[in-house]
């Protein structure tokens, strides 16, 4: 079974004045330990469509199942918290906590304790290539690059198994670019994650397993 699903998923956004149908009927199954990549022209719904996806708003129509079961039935608090972990463009660390305690911050909030979390945020941010100098700064003190990993970092503390990436490498030059696709390209295939990736860099498509074209909040091409 995959691990995500969406069937004939629209979304309007609904203004006084104006409806948006930023996504207008995908289906799509998403499967545990493959990349994929999202791509189209700035404003064909690859946000919403993610944003779906996470859980952080519902269909207008149509549905998103995680593991079988629709988000709209879900407890979607639970859902973004511990199933699905969402990395953007901008990083979104916290200025005042260093790299370790970005890292350990959403596990003391599902209640894992000091220790065990530090221990699991030193291991994630091995995986990411980032070592015991690093721990103890504070993201302003990091590239670009290294904020994006430590975000990854965090992002694989979570039990979530779906990694929903928007523009990840938007903000970066081409080779720390490159840095962040290899690590996501190993989430997918050697720890089994299913990696979503909205891009609309072709290079990051090529590599991906999957690659799925939006138009006008449709799937035009899959391949
Ligand atoms: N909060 C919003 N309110 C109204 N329209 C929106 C909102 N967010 C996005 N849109 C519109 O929805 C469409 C899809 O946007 P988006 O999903 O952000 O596209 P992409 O990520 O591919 O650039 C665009 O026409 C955009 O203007
Ligand atoms: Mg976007």
């Amino acid at each position: 079974m995959s691990i995500l699903q969406a069937n004939d998923v629209h979304y309007t956004y609904k203004s006084k004045y104006q409806a948006v149908h930023a996504v207008q009927g995908i289906s799509y199954a998403f499967e545990e330990g493959r990349l994929y990549a999202i791509i189209g022209k700035s404003g064909c719904g690859k946000t919403t469509f993610l944003s779906l996806l996470a859980g952080l708003d519902l269909p207008s129509e149509g549905n998103v199942a995680f593991n079988g079961t629709f988000t709209s039935h879900l407890n979607r608090d639970q859902y973004r918290r511990e199933h699905v972990a969402l990395i953007c463009q901008s990083f979104n660390l916290f200025p005042l906590l260093t790299v370790l305690e970005n890292v350990m911050y959403p596990m003391e909030l599902r209640g894992i304790k000091g220790k065990a979390a530090k221990e699991i945020a030193v291991k994630k941010l091995d995986a990411v290539g980032l070592g015991e100098s690093y721990h103890k700064r504070l993201p302003a003190m990091l590239s670009g690059g290294e904020q994006q990993r430590v975000a990854i970092a965090r992002a694989l503390a979570s039990d979530a198994r779906v990694l929903l990436a928007d523009e990840p490498t938007g903000n970066l030059d081409t080779e720390n670019g490159e840095n962040i696709l290899s690590i996501l390209e190993r989430m997918a295939h050697e720890q089994g994650y299913c990696v979503i990736v909205v891009t609309h860099d072709l290079g990051i498509a090529s590599r991906a397993d999957r690659v799925l074209h939006l138009r006008d909040g449709k799937i035009v091409d899959k391949h």
